[in-house]
């Protein structure tokens, strides 16, 4: 069954009806680029074949209703909520998140009640962006009974990037995460078989081919089940630090320095923002590299760069914990090519670019490197970049 399959089946159970649609959106991993998003940075994400699908039907009263299926097969239930009350704080917990999005779309002008019923396979908690899958299949499933629809892309329909500022805005100013653009563009503008290397200042984007298959590669994803949450004070203390320091930098944003002029940058700084300004100033480089090799389809020659990142976030941003260095570690100890944590960081998901034939090994090393340590079980698979969201045939 898929996501979106589910998803009606489960909106049939609730109402006695089929949906009038289905819209689902993607996971994403980063392959590089982190925590330079709101540093007006780049960043380099690709879909994951796992999706949040939102079955949806129009409601005459203006309310939202929210229905999510759990991975134990119960279904949670919330609202009816009335659009036009929503304010930030009117929804707290898991609903928040569909709340937001109606809130904000209520802003923009699509104020239409809808019935949604949720069901999906996105790993949550596991930094591979469970929260901005629901965000995205909830926006495209409101417009979708608004009578938007992305794909007939006529005049006055929304283009996705905007879509994913929305979606931003309903996440830092509904449900009180401070973080970037970065998940909600991943998952409204990722194309199957490719990463997206997006400049977060100018909005501009490149496909990029990743042809893994081709080149005899996997991305292994290494789920630590250990926590994550962007909400907590860790991510948002970073974000502070970074622009603080731009502000004594005198320029709008980190990502206007240089690596020639960060010895000179870093000299000007209090010692607590220099690991801080050096890790994104850093990475947006890597960033650049790495899709100069991947230009050239040099897919294997990515992996030191996947390796500094780690080790910068580890070392400079501070934001990796001993689950995650360890499968990083025990990864690149086995033959993966390179290894780091992907998203907010603080738990979460690692990934390891490895050779096909390494695969089981680098499995097995991480695993019982882990049940050596005493840490929990990691939730291991391999992903190919997937499309991004969308209407389904249900
Ligand atoms: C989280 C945030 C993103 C980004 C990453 C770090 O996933 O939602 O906006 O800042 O962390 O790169």
């Amino acid at each position: 069954m898929t996501p979106a399959a589910d998803a009606a089946r489960a909106f049939q159970d609730v109402h006695g009806r089929a949906p009038a649609g289905v819209w689902s959106a993607p996971g994403r991993v980063n392959l590089i680029g982190e925590h330079t998003d709101y540093n007006d940075g780049f960043v380099l994400p690709f879909a994951l074949p796992h999706r949040l699908a939102a079955a949806a039907s129009p409601r005459e009263d203006g309310k939202l209703r929210v229905a999510t299926l759990g991975d134990d097969g119960q279904l949670q239930h919330s609202g009816p909520h009335d659009i036009a009350a929503l304010e930030p704080g009117s929804v707290e917990g898991w609903a928040a998140y569909p709340a937001g999005v109606a809130w904000v779309l209520r802003d923009q002008g699509y104020a239409g009640g809808a019935d949604l019923v949720i069901a999906g396979d996105v790993p949550s908690g596991a930094g591979l962006s469970s929260s901005h899958a629901l965000e995205c299949a909830v926006s495209l499933a409101l417009l979708g009974v608004a009578g938007v629809e992305l794909e007939d892309g006529g005049a006055g329909t929304p283009a996705r990037p905007e879509i994913a500022r929305w979606v931003q805005r309903s996440e830092n100013d509904f449900v009180g995460a401070p973080t970037g653009l970065l998940d909600q563009t991943a998952s409204l503008c990722c194309e199957d078989s490719r990463v997206l290397f997006l400049d977060v200042r100018s909005g501009e984007m490149e496909q990029v081919p990743f042809p893994l298959g081709e080149a005899g590669l996997r991305v292994l994803i290494m789920d630590t089940r250990t926590k994550h949450s962007h909400t907590d004070g860790g991510y948002g203390a970073r974000r502070r630090g970074t622009e603080r320091a731009a502000e004594l930098l005198g320029v709008k944003a980190l990502r206007d320095v240089t690596l020639d002029g960060l010895d000179e940058a870093l000299a000007q700084l209090p010692e607590d923002l220099v690991p801080l300004v050096r890790h994104v100033v850093t990475e947006n480089q890597r960033v650049l590299d790495v899709v100069a090799l991947l230009r050239e389809k040099k897919l294997a020659e990515i992996g030191p760069y996947l390796d500094a990142s780690h080790v910068s976030m580890r070392d400079d941003y501070r934001i990796s914990t001993p689950e995650l260095d360890l499968v990083v570690d025990s990864a690149r100890s086995a033959g993966a090519l390179g290894a780091r944590m992907t998203g907010g960081g603080f738990g979460g998901s690692a990934i390891a670019l490895v050779r096909d034939d390494d695969l089981d090994g680098v499995r097995t090393a991480v695993e019982t490197a882990c049940e050596q340590a005493g840490f929990r079980r990691p939730r291991m698979f391999t992903a190919v970049p997937s499309r991004g969201a969308g209407r389904d045939e249900a």
